[in-house]
Order: C-alpha cells, then sequence, then structure tokens
C-alpha cells in the first residue's frame, strides 16, 4: 500500500494541467457508446473509476481503440465505436470500482434494456445508499434489486424491463441521480422529466446536446423525448477543476506564490471553489479560451494570508467534492469557517464530515463537527502527523495538501486510491515538493498507439 511523506513547502511558481474531468469522462464513455458512429475522445481521464465505466461500455458491446494512453494507467485519447442505442448482454458482472457515478449512471442506462444486467463495485461502494436512483427507476418500471449486504445497497440486479416516462422531483441535489434518470428516458416512449431541488453539475445536459440529443429546461427542470439517437462526435475533456482545487488551495494560501492552471474546465456549476478562494483573499483570475459546449480556461492565483468565510447553502452542490480540501484552506485562514448544509458528505467514498473532522484535529486543527457540516476555527498551526485516507481519493489529496503546510512530516497512509479521479497526483506533488532544489518537470508520461 503505497503512502505520501510530505513536508512543508516555502514557495509554489508552477504551471500545468490536471487531467481530464471525471464527471465528464464517464458521460463521453456512455454517450459515445450509445451513439451511431466513431466518437473520438481527447484528454479523457485514464483513472481507475472512468476506466471501468469505459470497460462496462464494451461489456455492452461498444468497443473502444486506445490511441494514447497515460504511462501506467489507461486510455487518454481514444476511439469509441457507438452502437446507436442498441446495446448487447454483458456476459458477466460489470464492476464498477469504487465510482458512484459510474454505478449511478450505468443503473440508468440498463434499467430499460431487454436484457438482464448486474453492476457491483468494492467495499465504499457497496455501502453507499442506491434507493435514490432505484426509487424513481422503479417508478418508471425498472425492477432492480438491491443485493447487498446493507439495506438498499449494491450489487445490484437490473431485470429487464420496458419504461414508462414519468415527472420526478430529486429529493436531495444531484447530478447522478438527474443523469440516471434521463438516461433511463432516453430508453423509454414520450416525455421524462426531472426536477432538482438546487441546480446540480449539468454536464450530462451539456453533453447530450453535443451529441445532438435535445432536452428541455425549465428553472430547475429538464426534460427529454425518448427515442433519441446520439449522433457521434468528437470530445475533448477539460481539466477537472476538482483535481485542480487541491493545486488551487496550496497556492491560495501560500503569499507569493503563482499557479496557473491551464485547459481547465470552467462550467459555471463547477467554479464555486474559485468564488470561496477570491472570498477568502486568493488573488484570482479566470480566463476562458473554448466556451462552446463546456467553458474551458486558464487559471492563474496567487496567495495571500487567507481570512475564514461562510459556505452557502446554494454553493454546496456546486462544490461538494472540493469541500474536504476547503476545510484545509479554512485551517490555513484566520478566522472561522462555517460549512453547513453538507449532510451529502456522509454518503460520498467515506464520510467527508468525519474523516475531514478527524484529520485535521490529527494535525492541530480546531473544528467542531455538526451532522450537517463542520465549523473551522482557522489559524492554529498545523503541525505533521500520520493520516489515513480511509481508502477516498480526495481525503487522501486534501490532507498532502495540508501537509506542505505542516510543521515536521506528515505521512498520509493508503494513497492508491488517488488513481479513481487524479492518476499523476503523486508526480505532481513531487514536483511541487522538489521544486526549490531543481526545475521541476509536471509532465505526465505517456504512449502514443496511433
Ligand atoms: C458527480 C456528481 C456528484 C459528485 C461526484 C460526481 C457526477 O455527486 O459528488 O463526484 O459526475 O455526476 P452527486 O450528484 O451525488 O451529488
Amino acid at each position: 500500500m503505497s503512502e505520501f511523506r510530505v513536508t512543508p513547502i516555502s514557495t509554489l511558481h508552477a504551471e500545468f494541467s490536471v487531467p481530464g474531468d471525471k464527471s465528464m469522462s464517464h458521460r463521453a464513455a456512455i454517450l459515445g457508446g450509445l451513439s451511431n458512429g466513431i466518437c473520438t475522445i481527447r484528454n479523457f481521464l485514464p483513472s481507475e473509476d472512468c476506466v471501468n465505466t469505459l470497460n462496462a461500455m464494451s461489456a455492452l458491446g461498444a468497443r473502444h481503440e486506445v490511441l494514447e494512453e497515460l504511462t501506467g494507467y489507461g486510455p487518454i485519447h481514444l476511439r469509441i465505436h457507438g452502437k446507436s442505442m442498441k446495446l448487447s448482454a454483458p456476459a458477466a458482472p460489470i464492476d464498477c470500482g469504487n465510482s458512484g457515478t459510474g454505478m449511478r449512471l450505468l443503473a440508468g442506462l440498463l434499467a430499460g434494456q431487454p436484457f438482464a444486467s448486474e453492476l457491483f463495485g468494492d467495499a465504499s461502494l457497496s455501502s453507499r445508499p442506491m434507493g435514490r436512483i432505484t426509487i424513481p427507476l422503479g417508478q418508471m418500471g425498472a425492477n432492480i434489486e438491491t443485493l447487498g449486504e446493507k439495506p438498499g445497497c449494491a450489487p445490484l440486479l437490473i431485470h429487464p424491463a420496458k419504461l414508462t416516462p414519468i415527472t420526478y422531483e430529486m429529493p436531495v441535489a444531484s447530478a447522478q441521480v438527474k443523469s440516471a434518470v434521463l438516461l433511463a428516458g432516453m430508453f423509454s416512449d414520450g416525455t421524462t422529466t426531472i426536477i432538482q431541488p438546487a441546480e446540480t453539475r449539468d454536464h450530462t445536459e451539456r453533453m447530450l446536446a453535443s451529441f445532438q440529443v435535445k432536452t428541455r429546461h425549465e428553472g430547475n427542470s429538464i426534460s427529454i423525448d425518448g427515442g433519441q439517437i446520439p449522433a457521434s462526435c468528437d470530445f475533448t475533456v477539460p481539466g477537472d477543476i476538482s483535481s485542480a482545487a487541491f493545486w488551487l488551495v496550496a497556492a491560495a494560501a501560500l503569499p507569493g506564490s503563482r499557479l496557473l492552471l491551464k485547459d481547465v474546465g470552467l462550467n459555471p456549476t463547477r467554479t464555486a471553489i474559485l468564488k470561496v478562494l477570491s472570498r477568502m483573499g486568493a488573488h484570482m483570475s479566470e480566463i476562458v479560451h473554448h466556451s462552446e459546449g463546456e467553458p474551458i480556461g486558464n487559471i492563474e492565483i496567487q496567495g495571500a494570508p487567507l481570512k475564514g468565510t461562510t459556505i452557502l447553502e446554494s454553493e454546496v452542490p456546486n462544490l461538494i467534492d472540493e469541500i474536504p480540501v476547503i476545510a484545509v484552506a479554512a485551517a490555513l485562514a484566520q478566522g472561522r469557517t462555517i460549512i453547513r448544509n453538507a449532510r451529502e458528505l456522509r454518503v460520498k467514498e467515506t464520510d467527508r464530515i468525519t474523516t475531514v473532522v478527524d484529520n485535521l484535529r490529527a494535525m492541530g486543527a480546531v473544528v467542531e463537527e455538526f451532522e450537517d457540516g463542520m465549523e473551522i476555527e482557522g489559524g492554529h498551526p498545523l503541525h505533521g502527523a500520520v493520516i489515513d485516507s480511509f481508502g477516498d481519493h480526495r481525503i487522501a489529496m486534501a490532507f498532502a495538501i495540508a501537509g506542505l503546510f505542516a510543521e515536521g512530516e506528515t505521512i498520509i497512509r493508503n494513497t492508491d486510491c488517488v488513481n479513481t479521479s487524479y492518476p499523476g497526483f503523486a508526480h505532481h506533488l513531487d514536483a511541487i515538493l522538489h521544486e526549490r532544489s531543481q526545475a521541476a518537470d509536471f509532465t505526465l508520461p505517456t504512449i502514443s498507439h496511433a
């Protein structure tokens, strides 16, 4: 089992790109596989989560060719052969690994097929709630059994079914639930409508539009007509702002630093992290240089003494994945940071309220835990500690950033999990740690097959 050993840095001057967006890579694999022809996907995220979804689509008949891969990980440039919405029965149960997005979106896709399928995942995924998708999909006529030891949890056994459209008001603001219902709606006759309690990331809707599938939007409701066949297209995945967030916090909290992150996805349903760091005192500019489909641009940030902030309820769905690293920024800031209305954190890869609070305390931070969040009294000096990721990629990476500011050495245990979302994180961390002694190289090595 691998670990990170992190010591404090005194400078951060870097320019690089983070790997492709995880949410968009899942969706590109799925919609490419449903499309009516060949799709070329560039900057696909070769993480375990997204490679599992790509393999799931292969198991359903949509094969792909790898044109370029990130050495030691998986494809970053590939060609998917779409099946024009006619998937084939998988020969074996489908492994979704650690990925809630993969499992929930695939369940939506498979709910209305004329064949049976089974989705399973690792221990973390097998303890996450699946009722949030089996309930609406069941209302559409899907027949999904949850076979997990924990009630309502994976593995999911999906029986053949013919779906009827519904209008569904989601009880939680979840892009995964929205996407599962929209994908199921593509396989039903008529109009399926989903109403969100708050805005969630809109990558599914934007990517459907890139594949010429029409959706209608009215306030927070989205409708889709079944029977549309996605038109094949080429798609370039922007860098993942949730991966960028780790380095943005590192630079923001270090006065005198300057960081330029290139070609990052700047979809407004994901950029609340930038607003929060600006509010905390970081100097930042974002320049969108490509705005078709998904906005892409560069983010430049300069560090400054940070101050605490209150995360607004309306911001929570937009920055839910960034909260662990925002909590680290809060510990480094002067004053109080309040994070509430974030109960969803308890059902992520780990209970991220508990794992963040416990690990911050282990490093000397002053934190109060609430059922739906935490309050951090910033400005208490952090010290090195032995930190467990509990197998959660974002906990491992957030605490590697904390280690850059802690006295002595911080050891983060159980770090293989970072490969679920950020292959190459260790390389970038190393480059930042060694920047003071040599010119750091942030380029991740690739192998071309084209
Ligand atoms: C995701 C949606 C979010 C996020 C997850 C990716 C997606 O989950 O936490 O990492 O790609 O749709 P919820 O939709 O459950 O909030």
